[in-house]
C-alpha cells in the first residue's frame, strides 16, 4: 500500500497509487448508484509525528476510520490524544517541518491525497472539505471586514465572480448562519463582534465554498453554555440544509449524544472503541469510555451526584508503553495489558439485541481492549 508522504519505488508508487484511485473511484460510483451510503472520507492506518529536541514522536498512530455522505462523526478523547492532529491531518494543516504524516492514507471520495497534484488537493482541501476552529480569530483576519473577507472566501471557490455577486453572497452566507442585520455587519472588523458571532462568521466562511465535509474542531468550547447550544442547532440545522457531513472534535461525550451518528475514541494517539453512537451509549466497552461517560453529568441525576473522574494522567508521549496505553489508570489492568498493546478488535452485536445503528450506516464496533468481555460483564 503506498503511504501518504512516502514512497519506496517499487513498484513505482505513482502507477500504483493512480490504478488503485481509478479502482477506488469506480468503486465509489458503484456504491453511490447502489444506494448505500457513499464513504466520502477513509482514513487508512494514519500515523503523524513530530520531530522535536528529543527526537521524533507519533502523536496519532495508526488510526482507521470512515465518514459517510452526510452523516456526522464525533472524535473524543482527552486533552493532548491526538485529535487536533488527526484533522490537521486530513487538511494537510500539519505545522512544518516539525510535523508530517509519516504512514497510512488518507482518501477523499476514493482519491488518495497522498498521491494527488499540489493543484488537486487544494482543489479537494479547503473547498471540498473545510474546516472551523475553537478560535475563530484564527481562520479571521483581524484587520479585514467581515463582508470582504467572506467575499474572498466565495471568490476563491468560484472565481471569476463579479463584486457584486460575491457581496450578495457574503450576505446570504451570513444570513444563512443566523446572524442579524447581516447588511451592518458586512462592514465590521472581526473585534466589533461577540464570541458567538464570531464563531457564526467563520461557519459562514467554511460554508462559502458549499463543502461535502466539515471538520469543526472543538468550536464551542470556547463559548458560553447558551451560546453553545445555538451553534450546534445551526450546524445541525445547516447540516440538513446542505447534507455535508461533519467530523466534530470534542472532549465532550455530551455533545456527541446531541449531534453524531458514530463515534471515534481515541485515547494517547490512538482508538481505544469506535461505533454507532447509540451501541457506544448503551455498551461501552473500553475501560476508557466507560470513565469517560461516567464523568458526563445526566438529566436523571441527583444534583447533588458527585461526577467521577478518571483517576491519572495520560502517560508521556515520548515514554509511551509497550503494553496498552491506558493501563497506569485503568481498574480492569492484568500482566497482559502492560506486556501487549492490544488490537483494535471487531466486537458482536450483545446477545438478544438488535444492532441499535441508524438504518444504512455500519454496524461496526471496535474496540481495543484485551478484556473487553470481562469489563462488560462487570
Ligand atoms: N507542533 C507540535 N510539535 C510537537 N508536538 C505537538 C505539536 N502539536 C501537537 N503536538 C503534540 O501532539 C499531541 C496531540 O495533540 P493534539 O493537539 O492533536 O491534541 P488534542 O486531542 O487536539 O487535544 P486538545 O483537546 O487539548 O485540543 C500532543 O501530545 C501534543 O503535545
Ligand atoms: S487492555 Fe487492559 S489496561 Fe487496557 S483498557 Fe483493557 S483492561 Fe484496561
Ligand atoms: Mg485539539
Amino acid at each position: 500500500m503506498a503511504s501518504v508522504g512516502e514512497c519506496d519505488g517499487n513498484p513505482h508508487p505513482v502507477a500504483v497509487a493512480a490504478s488503485e484511485r481509478e479502482h477506488e473511484g469506480q468503486q465509489f460510483a458503484r456504491r453511490a448508484v447502489q444506494g448505500a451510503p457513499a464513504r466520502l472520507l477513509s482514513v487508512e492506518n494514519l500515523s503523524t509525528a513530530f520531530d522535536t529536541e528529543a527526537g521524533r514522536v507519533t502523536v496519532v498512530d495508526e488510526v482507521s476510520f470512515e465518514i459517510d455522505a452526510s452523516e456526522t462523526l464525533g472524535l473524543v478523547g482527552e486533552s493532548g490524544c491526538g485529535k487536533s492532529v488527526t484533522a490537521l491531518s486530513i487538511m494537510g494543516l500539519l505545522p512544518r517541518p516539525a510535523g508530517s504524516i509519516v504512514g497510512g492514507r488518507i482518501l477523499f471520495r476514493g482519491e488518495d491525497l497522498g498521491a494527488a497534484e499540489a493543484l488537486r488537493l487544494q482543489q479537494v482541501r479547503g473547498n471540498r472539505i473545510a474546516m472551523i476552529f475553537q478560535e475563530p480569530m484564527t481562520a479571521l483576519n483581524p484587520v479585514q471586514r467581515i463582508g470582504r473577507q467572506l467575499a474572498e472566501a466565495y471568490t476563491l471557490h468560484a472565481p471569476g465572480t463579479g463584486r457584486n455577486e460575491a457581496k450578495g453572497r457574503a450576505l446570504e452566507l451570513l444570513d444563512q448562519v443566523g446572524i442579524p442585520a447581516a447588511e451592518r455587519r458586512l462592514t465590521e472588523y472581526p473585534h466589533q463582534l461577540s464570541g458567538g458571532m464570531r464563531q457564526r462568521v467563520m461557519i459562514a466562511m467554511a460554508l462559502a465554498s458549499r463543502p461535502d465535509l466539515l471538520i469543526a474542531d472543538e468550536p464551542t468550547t470556547a463559548l458560553d453554555v447558551t451560546i453553545q447550544a445555538q451553534i450546534l442547532e445551526l450546524l445541525r440545522d445547516l447540516q440538513r440544509e446542505t447534507g455535508m457531513a461533519i467530523l466534530f472534535i470534542t472532549h465532550d461525550l455530551g455533545v456527541i449524544a446531541e449531534l453524531c451518528s458514530r463515534v471515534v475514541v481515541m485515547y494517547a494517539g490512538r482508538i481505544a472503541e469506535q461505533a454507532s453512537a447509540p451501541a457506544l451509549f448503551a455498551n461501552p466497552r473500553h475501560p476508557y469510555t466507560r470513565g469517560l461517560l461516567r464523568s458526563v453529568p445526566r438529566l436523571e441525576d441527583d444534583p447533588k451526584t458527585v461526577l467521577s473522574t478518571i483517576p491519572g494522567t495520560v502517560p508521556d508521549i515520548h515514554e509511551l508503553p509497550t503494553g496498552c496505553r491506558f493501563a497506569n489508570r485503568c481498574p480492569h489492568a492484568e500482566d497482559i495489558c502492560r506486556r501487549r498493546a492490544p488490537e483494535l478488535e471487531e466486537t458482536p452485536v450483545p446477545e438478544g439485541q438488535t444492532s441499535p445503528v441508524p438504518e444504512g450506516q455500519t454496524s461496526t464496533h471496535r474496540v481495543a481492549c484485551h478484556r473487553w468481555r470481562a469489563v462488560e460483564a462487570v
